[in-house]
Protein backbone atom coordinates (compact mmCIF):
# COMPACT_ATOMS: atom_id res chain seq x y z
CA UNK A 1 0.00 0.00 0.00
CA UNK A 2 2.02 3.00 -1.42
CA UNK A 3 -0.19 5.06 0.86
CA UNK A 4 0.69 4.26 4.21
CA UNK A 5 4.55 3.37 2.64
CA UNK A 6 4.86 6.30 2.45
CA UNK A 7 3.46 7.34 6.04
CA UNK A 8 5.45 5.03 7.68
CA UNK A 9 8.88 6.56 6.12
CA UNK A 10 7.70 9.89 6.56
CA UNK A 11 6.92 9.28 10.34
CA UNK A 12 9.89 8.30 11.20
CA UNK A 13 11.50 10.51 9.69
CA UNK A 14 9.45 13.41 11.43
CA UNK A 15 10.38 11.04 14.89
CA UNK A 16 13.57 11.34 13.96
CA UNK A 17 13.89 15.16 13.92
CA UNK A 18 11.92 15.62 16.59
CA UNK A 19 13.51 13.42 19.48
CA UNK A 20 16.92 14.10 18.87
CA UNK A 21 18.70 11.91 21.10
CA UNK A 22 16.17 12.31 23.52
CA UNK A 23 14.86 9.58 25.88
CA UNK A 24 10.90 8.48 24.93
CA UNK A 25 8.74 6.80 27.27
CA UNK A 26 5.71 4.82 25.85
CA UNK A 27 2.37 3.15 28.04
CA UNK A 28 1.99 -0.34 25.96
CA UNK A 29 -1.11 -1.75 26.56
CA UNK A 30 -1.06 -4.57 23.90
CA UNK A 31 -4.30 -2.85 21.72
CA UNK A 32 -3.80 -1.82 18.15
CA UNK A 33 -3.23 1.84 18.64
CA UNK A 34 -0.65 1.72 21.35
CA UNK A 35 1.23 -1.45 19.46
CA UNK A 36 1.43 0.35 16.03
CA UNK A 37 2.17 3.93 18.44
CA UNK A 38 5.43 1.37 20.08
CA UNK A 39 6.64 -0.14 16.79
CA UNK A 40 6.59 3.07 14.76
CA UNK A 41 8.80 5.02 17.25
CA UNK A 42 10.91 1.70 17.51
CA UNK A 43 11.60 1.51 14.37
CA UNK A 44 12.57 5.67 14.23
CA UNK A 45 14.52 5.78 17.42
CA UNK A 46 15.25 2.22 18.69
CA UNK A 47 16.64 1.82 22.27
CA UNK A 48 15.83 5.53 22.86
CA UNK A 49 12.43 3.81 23.36
CA UNK A 50 11.23 2.16 26.35
CA UNK A 51 7.83 0.66 26.17
CA UNK A 52 5.96 0.27 29.86
CA UNK A 53 2.96 -2.50 29.48
CA UNK A 54 0.97 -2.68 32.91
CA UNK A 55 -0.66 -6.13 33.26
CA UNK A 56 -3.36 -5.48 35.41
CA UNK A 57 -4.68 -8.59 36.11
CA UNK A 58 -7.50 -7.98 33.76
CA UNK A 59 -6.77 -9.20 30.56
CA UNK A 60 -7.73 -11.75 28.50
CA UNK A 61 -6.66 -15.52 28.99
CA UNK A 62 -2.99 -15.32 28.08
CA UNK A 63 -3.02 -11.83 26.86
CA UNK A 64 0.11 -10.16 29.21
CA UNK A 65 2.18 -13.23 27.47
CA UNK A 66 1.02 -12.64 23.64
CA UNK A 67 2.13 -9.28 24.31
CA UNK A 68 5.29 -10.03 25.73
CA UNK A 69 6.33 -12.51 23.36
CA UNK A 70 5.95 -9.61 20.55
CA UNK A 71 7.67 -6.82 22.41
CA UNK A 72 9.87 -8.60 25.05
CA UNK A 73 13.77 -9.18 24.54
CA UNK A 74 12.74 -12.41 22.96
CA UNK A 75 10.34 -10.25 20.28
CA UNK A 76 10.72 -8.58 16.96
CA UNK A 77 11.57 -5.42 17.91
CA UNK A 78 14.78 -3.00 19.21
CA UNK A 79 13.21 -1.50 22.12
CA UNK A 80 13.08 -1.53 26.11
CA UNK A 81 10.09 -3.66 27.49
CA UNK A 82 9.31 -3.39 30.90
CA UNK A 83 6.13 -5.79 32.03
CA UNK A 84 4.75 -4.27 35.34
CA UNK A 85 3.05 -7.53 37.26
CA UNK A 86 0.35 -5.61 39.27
CA UNK A 87 -2.23 -8.08 39.71
CA UNK A 88 -1.85 -7.97 43.06
CA UNK A 89 -2.09 -4.48 43.53
CA UNK A 90 -5.57 -4.14 41.47
CA UNK A 91 -7.41 -6.51 43.18
CA UNK A 92 -6.16 -5.50 46.22
CA UNK A 93 -7.78 -1.66 44.78
CA UNK A 94 -11.13 -3.34 43.97
CA UNK A 95 -11.59 -5.78 46.86
CA UNK A 96 -15.21 -5.53 47.81
CA UNK A 97 -15.77 -2.59 45.50
CA UNK A 98 -19.02 -2.98 43.61
CA UNK A 99 -19.53 0.25 41.96
CA UNK A 100 -19.34 0.12 37.78
CA UNK A 101 -17.70 4.02 37.69
CA UNK A 102 -15.86 3.37 40.59
CA UNK A 103 -14.65 0.28 39.72
CA UNK A 104 -13.44 2.62 36.15
CA UNK A 105 -11.83 5.12 38.34
CA UNK A 106 -10.19 2.88 40.95
CA UNK A 107 -8.38 0.44 37.72
CA UNK A 108 -7.67 3.97 36.07
CA UNK A 109 -5.97 5.88 38.71
CA UNK A 110 -3.88 3.18 39.90
CA UNK A 111 -2.55 2.72 36.24
CA UNK A 112 -1.40 6.16 36.04
CA UNK A 113 0.11 5.46 39.73
CA UNK A 114 1.95 1.97 38.66
CA UNK A 115 3.11 3.91 34.88
CA UNK A 116 4.23 7.01 37.33
CA UNK A 117 6.30 4.54 39.34
CA UNK A 118 8.00 2.83 36.40
CA UNK A 119 9.06 6.19 35.00
CA UNK A 120 10.28 7.80 37.68
CA UNK A 121 12.62 4.69 37.73
CA UNK A 122 13.88 5.23 34.52
CA UNK A 123 14.75 8.45 35.28
CA UNK A 124 14.44 11.60 32.70
CA UNK A 125 12.02 11.39 30.24
CA UNK A 126 12.21 13.88 27.19
CA UNK A 127 8.39 12.34 25.12
CA UNK A 128 5.72 10.99 26.37
CA UNK A 129 4.28 8.80 23.21
CA UNK A 130 0.54 8.64 23.24
CA UNK A 131 -1.63 5.93 20.99
CA UNK A 132 -4.01 8.57 19.86
CA UNK A 133 -5.83 8.40 16.75
CA UNK A 134 -7.86 10.83 14.46
CA UNK A 135 -11.65 9.61 16.06
CA UNK A 136 -10.09 10.38 19.55
CA UNK A 137 -9.36 13.85 18.51
CA UNK A 138 -12.77 14.23 17.65
CA UNK A 139 -14.32 12.75 20.24
CA UNK A 140 -12.85 14.46 22.99
CA UNK A 141 -13.29 17.80 21.16
CA UNK A 142 -16.91 17.12 21.15
CA UNK A 143 -17.36 14.63 24.01
CA UNK A 144 -18.83 11.48 22.27
CA UNK A 145 -22.27 10.67 23.63
CA UNK A 146 -20.79 7.27 24.93
CA UNK A 147 -18.31 9.55 26.72
CA UNK A 148 -21.30 10.78 28.99
CA UNK A 149 -22.92 7.27 29.81
CA UNK A 150 -19.67 5.85 30.99
CA UNK A 151 -16.67 7.46 31.77
CA UNK A 152 -14.31 6.20 29.31
CA UNK A 153 -10.85 6.94 30.58
CA UNK A 154 -8.63 5.32 28.03
CA UNK A 155 -5.69 3.38 29.68
CA UNK A 156 -3.05 5.08 28.79
CA UNK A 157 -4.38 8.36 29.75
CA UNK A 158 -1.55 11.08 30.52
CA UNK A 159 -0.09 10.74 33.77
CA UNK A 160 -0.12 13.66 36.45
CA UNK A 161 3.59 13.33 38.00
CA UNK A 162 5.61 11.94 34.86
CA UNK A 163 8.44 15.22 33.90
CA UNK A 164 8.78 15.27 30.11
CA UNK A 165 9.31 17.70 27.57
CA UNK A 166 6.75 16.91 25.05
CA UNK A 167 4.53 14.19 23.89
CA UNK A 168 4.46 12.13 20.47
CA UNK A 169 1.42 11.68 18.74
CA UNK A 170 2.21 9.95 15.85
CA UNK A 171 -1.33 8.12 14.73
CA UNK A 172 -3.26 11.27 15.05
CA UNK A 173 -4.38 11.89 11.99
CA UNK A 174 -5.41 8.20 11.21
CA UNK A 175 -8.31 6.11 11.19
CA UNK A 176 -8.78 3.02 12.74
CA UNK A 177 -8.66 1.00 9.82
CA UNK A 178 -5.57 3.18 8.69
CA UNK A 179 -3.68 2.65 11.90
CA UNK A 180 -4.29 -1.26 11.32
CA UNK A 181 -2.47 -1.01 7.42
CA UNK A 182 0.55 0.72 8.98
CA UNK A 183 0.63 -1.90 11.84
CA UNK A 184 -0.12 -4.73 8.97
CA UNK A 185 3.35 -2.71 6.72
CA UNK A 186 5.44 -2.88 10.29
CA UNK A 187 4.88 -6.75 10.39
CA UNK A 188 2.65 -6.28 13.67
CA UNK A 189 1.01 -10.07 13.67
CA UNK A 190 -2.17 -10.08 12.76
CA UNK A 191 -4.01 -10.87 15.74
CA UNK A 192 -2.88 -7.62 17.25
CA UNK A 193 -3.44 -5.74 14.35
CA UNK A 194 -6.95 -7.13 13.91
CA UNK A 195 -7.74 -7.61 17.51
CA UNK A 196 -11.35 -6.95 18.45
CA UNK A 197 -12.10 -3.40 20.85
CA UNK A 198 -11.13 -4.34 24.49
CA UNK A 199 -11.92 -1.66 27.22
CA UNK A 200 -9.23 -0.12 29.11
CA UNK A 201 -10.51 -1.40 32.53
CA UNK A 202 -10.20 -5.07 30.73
CA UNK A 203 -12.31 -7.82 33.10
CA UNK A 204 -12.79 -5.63 35.61
CA UNK A 205 -15.94 -4.09 33.99
CA UNK A 206 -16.94 -7.97 33.04
CA UNK A 207 -17.20 -8.94 36.61
CA UNK A 208 -20.22 -7.83 37.44
CA UNK A 209 -20.20 -6.59 41.29
CA UNK A 210 -16.55 -7.21 43.11
CA UNK A 211 -13.72 -8.72 41.47
CA UNK A 212 -11.72 -11.16 42.60
CA UNK A 213 -8.80 -13.76 41.37
CA UNK A 214 -11.33 -16.46 41.39
CA UNK A 215 -13.96 -14.72 39.41
CA UNK A 216 -11.00 -13.25 36.83
CA UNK A 217 -10.10 -16.79 36.64
CA UNK A 218 -13.70 -17.84 35.53
CA UNK A 219 -14.29 -15.21 33.04
CA UNK A 220 -11.18 -15.44 31.51
CA UNK A 221 -11.85 -19.30 30.83
CA UNK A 222 -15.20 -18.98 29.55
CA UNK A 223 -14.13 -15.70 27.45
CA UNK A 224 -11.56 -18.13 26.01
CA UNK A 225 -13.40 -21.05 25.33
CA UNK A 226 -16.03 -18.91 23.46
CA UNK A 227 -13.78 -16.88 21.50
CA UNK A 228 -12.06 -20.08 20.24
CA UNK A 229 -15.64 -21.54 19.06
CA UNK A 230 -16.92 -18.60 17.55
CA UNK A 231 -13.12 -18.03 15.51
CA UNK A 232 -13.09 -21.51 14.54
CA UNK A 233 -16.55 -21.34 13.21
CA UNK A 234 -16.49 -18.29 11.18
CA UNK A 235 -13.31 -20.05 10.01
CA UNK A 236 -15.02 -23.19 8.92
CA UNK A 237 -17.77 -20.71 7.67
CA UNK A 238 -15.37 -18.63 5.68
CA UNK A 239 -13.26 -21.76 4.19
CA UNK A 240 -16.83 -23.25 3.01
CA UNK A 241 -18.48 -20.11 1.33
CA UNK A 242 -15.44 -18.14 0.49
CA UNK A 243 -16.55 -15.13 2.37
CA UNK A 244 -17.47 -13.94 5.56
CA UNK A 245 -19.98 -15.52 8.18
CA UNK A 246 -23.19 -12.63 7.93
CA UNK A 247 -23.37 -13.39 11.73
CA UNK A 248 -19.82 -12.32 12.19
CA UNK A 249 -19.72 -10.12 15.58
CA UNK A 250 -17.43 -7.12 15.73
CA UNK A 251 -17.54 -7.61 18.74
CA UNK A 252 -18.01 -10.67 21.32
CA UNK A 253 -16.70 -11.83 24.97
CA UNK A 254 -18.16 -13.61 28.05
CA UNK A 255 -18.99 -11.78 31.05
CA UNK A 256 -19.55 -13.03 34.67
CA UNK A 257 -23.33 -12.25 36.66
CA UNK A 258 -22.93 -11.52 39.47
CA UNK A 259 -26.10 -14.15 40.00
CA UNK A 260 -25.55 -17.71 41.74
CA UNK A 261 -28.23 -20.19 40.66
CA UNK A 262 -29.03 -24.05 41.82
CA UNK A 263 -28.02 -26.64 39.16
CA UNK A 264 -26.81 -30.47 39.32
CA UNK A 265 -23.57 -32.08 38.22
CA UNK A 266 -23.76 -35.52 38.31
CA UNK A 267 -25.88 -36.54 41.58
CA UNK A 268 -24.41 -33.45 43.42
CA UNK A 269 -26.94 -30.21 43.97
CA UNK A 270 -24.10 -27.06 42.63
CA UNK A 271 -24.82 -23.54 43.44
CA UNK A 272 -22.81 -21.42 41.14
CA UNK A 273 -22.16 -18.32 38.79
CA UNK A 274 -23.71 -17.70 35.35
CA UNK A 275 -21.85 -16.61 32.25
CA UNK A 276 -23.45 -14.42 30.11
CA UNK A 277 -22.09 -14.48 26.53
CA UNK A 278 -22.30 -11.38 24.46
CA UNK A 279 -21.86 -11.15 20.55
CA UNK A 280 -22.89 -7.95 18.79
CA UNK A 281 -22.73 -6.51 15.29
CA UNK A 282 -22.08 -2.58 14.75
CA UNK A 283 -20.48 0.08 12.25
CA UNK A 284 -19.59 2.11 15.39
CA UNK A 285 -19.87 1.02 18.30
CA UNK A 286 -23.10 3.64 19.24
CA UNK A 287 -25.60 1.27 17.95
CA UNK A 288 -25.35 -2.35 18.28
CA UNK A 289 -27.67 -5.76 17.57
CA UNK A 290 -26.89 -9.14 19.30
CA UNK A 291 -25.44 -10.90 16.20
CA UNK A 292 -27.07 -14.60 15.64
CA UNK A 293 -24.32 -16.91 16.15
CA UNK A 294 -25.43 -20.34 15.32
CA UNK A 295 -27.05 -22.39 18.07
CA UNK A 296 -25.11 -25.14 17.61
CA UNK A 297 -22.01 -22.78 18.29
CA UNK A 298 -23.36 -21.47 21.69
CA UNK A 299 -24.29 -25.48 22.51
CA UNK A 300 -20.62 -25.94 22.18
CA UNK A 301 -19.76 -22.82 23.58
CA UNK A 302 -22.26 -23.86 26.69
CA UNK A 303 -21.51 -27.53 27.11
CA UNK A 304 -17.77 -26.93 27.17
CA UNK A 305 -17.96 -23.89 29.35
CA UNK A 306 -19.64 -25.70 32.13
CA UNK A 307 -17.87 -29.09 31.67
CA UNK A 308 -14.36 -26.94 31.98
CA UNK A 309 -14.85 -23.88 33.80
CA UNK A 310 -15.10 -24.67 37.50
CA UNK A 311 -17.85 -22.69 39.29
CA UNK A 312 -20.56 -21.95 36.29
CA UNK A 313 -23.35 -24.05 36.28
CA UNK A 314 -25.39 -21.64 33.53
CA UNK A 315 -24.30 -20.08 30.48
CA UNK A 316 -26.97 -17.61 29.26
CA UNK A 317 -27.03 -15.65 25.70
CA UNK A 318 -27.62 -11.55 26.05
CA UNK A 319 -29.88 -10.26 23.09
CA UNK A 320 -30.30 -7.00 24.18
CA UNK A 321 -29.37 -4.09 21.26
CA UNK A 322 -27.97 -0.88 22.18
CA UNK A 323 -29.62 1.22 22.76
CA UNK A 324 -31.67 0.28 25.70
CA UNK A 325 -28.81 -2.03 26.55
CA UNK A 326 -24.83 -1.10 26.29
CA UNK A 327 -22.01 -3.61 24.81
CA UNK A 328 -20.67 -3.89 28.13
CA UNK A 329 -21.98 -4.66 30.96
CA UNK A 330 -20.86 -2.00 33.09
P1 LIG B 1 -20.54 0.38 25.60
O1 LIG B 1 -20.49 -0.63 26.72
O2 LIG B 1 -20.47 1.80 26.11
O3 LIG B 1 -19.19 0.14 24.77
O4 LIG B 1 -21.65 0.15 24.66
C1 LIG B 1 -18.91 0.72 23.53
C2 LIG B 1 -17.50 0.35 23.14
O5 LIG B 1 -16.57 0.99 24.02
C3 LIG B 1 -15.80 0.03 24.73
N1 LIG B 1 -15.68 0.50 26.12
C4 LIG B 1 -14.57 1.04 26.66
N2 LIG B 1 -13.36 1.27 26.14
N3 LIG B 1 -12.63 2.16 28.22
C5 LIG B 1 -12.37 1.82 26.94
O6 LIG B 1 -11.26 2.01 26.49
C6 LIG B 1 -13.83 1.96 28.81
O7 LIG B 1 -14.02 2.27 29.99
C7 LIG B 1 -14.85 1.36 27.98
N4 LIG B 1 -16.15 1.04 28.20
C8 LIG B 1 -16.63 0.50 27.05
C9 LIG B 1 -16.58 -1.28 24.62
O8 LIG B 1 -15.72 -2.41 24.71
C10 LIG B 1 -17.22 -1.15 23.26
O9 LIG B 1 -16.33 -1.52 22.22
Amino acid sequence: DWKMDSFVEHSIQEIRKKVGNGKVLCALSGGVDSSVAAVLLSKAVGDQLTCVFVDHGLLRKNEGDEVEEVFGPNGNYDLNFIRVNAQERFYGKLAGVTEPEQKRKIIGEEFIRVFEEEAKKIGAVDFLVQGTIYPDVVESGLGGESAVIKSHHNVGGLPDHVDFKDIIEPLRDLFKDEVRKVGLELGIPDYLVFRQPFPGPGLGIRIIGDVTADKVRIVQDADAIYREEVDGAAQEYKNEHGKDAPWMPNQYFAALTNMRSVGVMGDERTYDYAVALRAVTTIDFMTAESAEIPYEVLNKVMNRIINEVRGVNRVMYDLTSKPPGTIEFE
